[in-house]
């Protein structure tokens, strides 16, 4: 019978002591408390990837001994059974793939990369709201014929790639789960619920093997920030992350992008830009993001990339304060990033372990004074980094710069890795 743990310090080593053979952790950050999550379930006994997910202890961090309590039993899971480390693989054959919300700038983008990488897709299920349903979509060489999400269009399905809201993946994703399918889900919905692992396959790979039917793709300003955090946290611990983001349009939705083609026109035309999409026109202007307002004076999306990150790195103590903007860019995301870490980390060796990081390219030209831009990422893969340096402040503190396609690594490049990494465990997020 599963049960839930919680307790009240950072859980470390002392997590052995008592005596669950596999344990998957997460933060409740509600409840400010860590929740551990042993579960006895078959699988329990067999070694496998990700049975521990996403949590390794702070560097450095004393040892403290394990203080838990009962608190409450698990939800049921959302599968009929909890998947042993087989099943939660998806199957070496061609498979069943429904796009949820395949009209979507997400949506476009997952259809194009699943064709790029050519990802072994049997059948293709795109889905949408009764608007689109009707709608012809091509591809591959193929006609089909967009449709209404319902329960039946998940029968016999394998995949499902989510991207089209946090209320419809709550309506839909248990749906399509309890069918058989593995959902990977683009929205927030599920993201810090305990069950659903959080993944970045070049992060935390081994967390996405312990699904139960929903896996949960990152906010993409966490998903571009943890491929930089997490090479450099492996070398030395971090203590603190001041992050300010600069978010394009297309975190918004293809709506918002083309709010901002239209109203660019209509400012260089002389009019007067009226938003309809975004609360305020974005065309030569810029706003802090306009996700809910927390009691705190942080917004939503500021507060994902802490618990996210959190959760992603396995540093259920991380500080991270972000400060989130949106700017008149169309797709691709940037953040200036400063990190505070245990002892001095040497530029050389952070810009040595960066270079190598995987989903990381570099682009440093301090002699010209060229860095990552927008259009340097925009329809490509890798998240670009630049203008390493000390931070003149702090001894202990590096600065930096990224640039990378929300669209693709920050949404729908991330959701394909998952799926290529539970189809074939050694491919890491290539
Ligand atoms: P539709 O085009 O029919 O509205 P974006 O984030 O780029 O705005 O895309 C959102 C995607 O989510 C679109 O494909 C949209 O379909 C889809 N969507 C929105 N609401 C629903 C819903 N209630 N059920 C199914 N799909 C939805």
């Amino acid at each position: 019978m599963p049960f839930v743990l919680c307790v009240h310090q950072p859980l470390d080593k002392s997590i052995s002591s008592i005596g669950a053979s596999r344990l998957r952790l997460s933060r409740i950050p509600a409840l400010d408390c860590f929740s551990l999550l042993a579960s006895r379930s078959p699988d329990c006994s067999e070694p496998g990837p990700g049975l521990v997910s996403g949590f390794s202890p702070p560097i450095g961090a004393p040892p403290a001994p394990f203080r838990g309590t009962v608190v409450a039993q698990l939800p049921a899971p959302l599968t009929a059974a909890t998947p042993s480390a087989t099943a939660s693989r998806l199957p070496d054959r061609p498979l069943r793939v429904a796009i949820l919300g395949a009209t979507g700038a997400v949506g476009q983008e997952l259809l194009d990369l699943l064709e790029e990488r050519e990802f072994p897709v049997g059948e293709l299920i795109p889905l949408a709201s009764p608007r689109s349903a009707g709608q012809p979509l091509h591809w591959r060489g193929h006609d089909y014929t967009i449709s209404e999400v319902t329960a039946e269009a998940f029968a016999g399905v394998d995949l499902v790639l989510a991207s089209a809201g946090g209320s419809t993946s709550r309506t839909w994703a248990p749906v399509a789960a309890k069918a058989g399918a593995v959902v990977i889900d683009n929205s927030s919905a599920f993201r810090m619920d305990p069950a659903v692992p959080l993944v970045v396959p070049e992060v935390n790979p081994e967390a996405a093997f312990a699904h139960q039917g929903i896996i949960a793709n990152p906010n993409c300003t966490t998903i571009l920030m943890t491929l930089a955090l997490a090479p450099l946290a492996a070398r030395r611990s971090i203590r603190r992350v001041v992050v300010s983001t600069y978010q394009s349009a297309s975190g918004a939705g293809a709506r918002a992008m083309e709010e901002l083609r239209q109203l660019s026109r209509t400012v260089l035309d002389g009019g007067v830009p009226v938003s309809e999409v975004l609360p305020y026109p974005l065309a030569f202007n810029l706003f802090l993001h306009n996700s809910p307002l927390q009691d705190n004076a942080y917004c939503e999306e500021e507060l994902k990339m802490l618990y996210e990150t959190r959760k992603i790195m396995g540093l259920p103590d991380l500080r991270v304060s972000a400060t989130c903007v949106r700017v008149p860019v169309l797709r691709a995301h940037s953040e200036a990033i400063n990190v505070e870490f245990e002892a001095p980390f040497p530029v050389e060796e952070a810009r040595a372990l960066l270079a190598a990081a995987p989903g990381v390219e570099l682009i440093e030209d301090f002699g010209s004074n060229r860095f990552p831009m927008p259009t340097d990422v925009t329809g490509r893969d890798p998240v670009a980094i630049g203008r390493i340096r000390q931070d003149l402040s702090h001894p202990q503190a590096l600065e930096f710069w990224l640039c990378g396609d929300q669209i693709r690594k920050g949404a729908a490049l991330n959701a394909i890795q998952i799926a290529e990494l539970l189809q074939s465990p050694t491919s890491g997020g290539r």
